[in-house]
């Protein structure tokens, strides 16, 4: 039986890996309270004690505008933290799989971001995410026998955790008669089972012998399919909802540009990745985003009825 670590399995990720990894073998999920990941110490014991066969890192310190003021927590959950996890995994010899994010890039492209575009991240939160794929990067650098994979998303939103702007929308949508909402950011909304199962794929790929594990690592980008705006996110979040019967007192959602709503973080107004390189490895493409969001609102209401 393998044995799989699955660190930050309370957060949104987390909760969906929990159930996905499941059968590749014994998961041991830990969440804050297990292992609080600004005691690196503790990582190290937790992963040597475990004695995993893979460690997937689903934990990250994800408040994007609070990040401005405490960047200190922000990169040593961020940062410090994997890069502990990236040498005790190349001590023990095993791969280290973790997620990252859109925000390494300033949204100043207007194509898809490759995986080779040079990263530039607007805030502290991005800022720390990007220097804890550095710091992966460059176990991996000295230690070449060392795998890992940095897998980034976008976008994220399920039915787990404490939330996210689904669950903003459907509360928000609930309270008023209009909601206004940003329309001058693009990018793809990813659903968390989208992402689970995509990382138990390459759990597996990484779990399995006849893999080349040194051909396999690497940075990654996966998103749900599409593009859309944070404005025509929530007008579908609204119609996919009414069409499931869920009461609403909204009447309008009104389109509002990025100045109209400052935030302490600049978010990239371009924030698309690109899926292709991913597509080597997976047997589909990812579903349009949509067709995501109708699964997880119908799972969240469906299942509450
Ligand atoms: N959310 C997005 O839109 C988005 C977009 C792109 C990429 N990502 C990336 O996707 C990954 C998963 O994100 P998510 O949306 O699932 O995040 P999430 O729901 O906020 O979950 C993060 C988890 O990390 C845990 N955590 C934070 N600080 C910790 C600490 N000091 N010690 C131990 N655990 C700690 C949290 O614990 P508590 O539950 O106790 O707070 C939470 O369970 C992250 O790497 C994130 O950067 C997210």
């Amino acid at each position: 039986m393998k044995r799989i670590l699955l660190i930050g399995q309370d957060g949104q990720v987390g909760h969906e890996l929990l159930r996905t990894l499941a059968p590749l073998g014994t998961v041991t999920g830990v969440g804050r309270s297990q292992l609080d990941l600004t005691q690196p110490d503790v990582i190290q014991t937790t992963i040597e004690t475990i004695e995993p066969d893979v460690v997937v890192n689903a934990a990250a310190y994800t408040a994007v505008d609070k990040a401005e003021s405490e960047p200190d927590l922000a990169y040593s959950v961020n940062a410090t933290a994997p890069k502990r996890m990236a040498e005790v995994a190349q001590k023990l010899r095993i791969p280290l799989i973790h997620i990252s994010t859109d925000y390494v890039f300033d949204g100043c492209k207007n194509t898809p971001y490759l995986e080779t575009d040079a990263t530039n991240p607007l805030g502290e939160y991005g800022k720390s995410k990007r220097a804890g794929e550095e710091e992966i990067l460059e176990v991996s650098n000295r230690h070449p026998d060392f795998h890992y994979l940095i897998l980034r998303t976008a976008w994220v939103y399920g039915a787990a955790g404490k939330g996210n702007f689904v669950k903003t929308m459907l509360r928000l949508g609930g309270d008023r008669e209009e909601v206004r909402v940003v329309a001058d950011q693009v990018g793809t909304p990813t659903w968390t089972a989208e992402i689970a199962r995509t990382i138990t794929t390459l759990t597996c790929q990484f779990l399995d012998p006849q893999v080349d594990h040194a051909d396999l690592s690497g940075i990654y980008h996966f998103t749900n399919s599409g593009v859309t705006s944070w404005y025509d996110f929530a007008v579908a979040i609204f119609e996919e909802a009414k069409s499931l019967g869920v009461p609403l007192k909204l009447q309008r959602v009104v389109p509002i540009t990025t100045a109209e709503y400052p935030t302490p973080t600049q978010r990239p107004a371009y924030s698309v990745l690109a899926n292709q390189k991913i597509q080597s490895i997976l047997q589909a493409p990812a579903p349009q985003w949509r067709q995501g969001l109708r699964q997880m609102l119908s799972e969240l209401y469906l299942s509450n009825l």
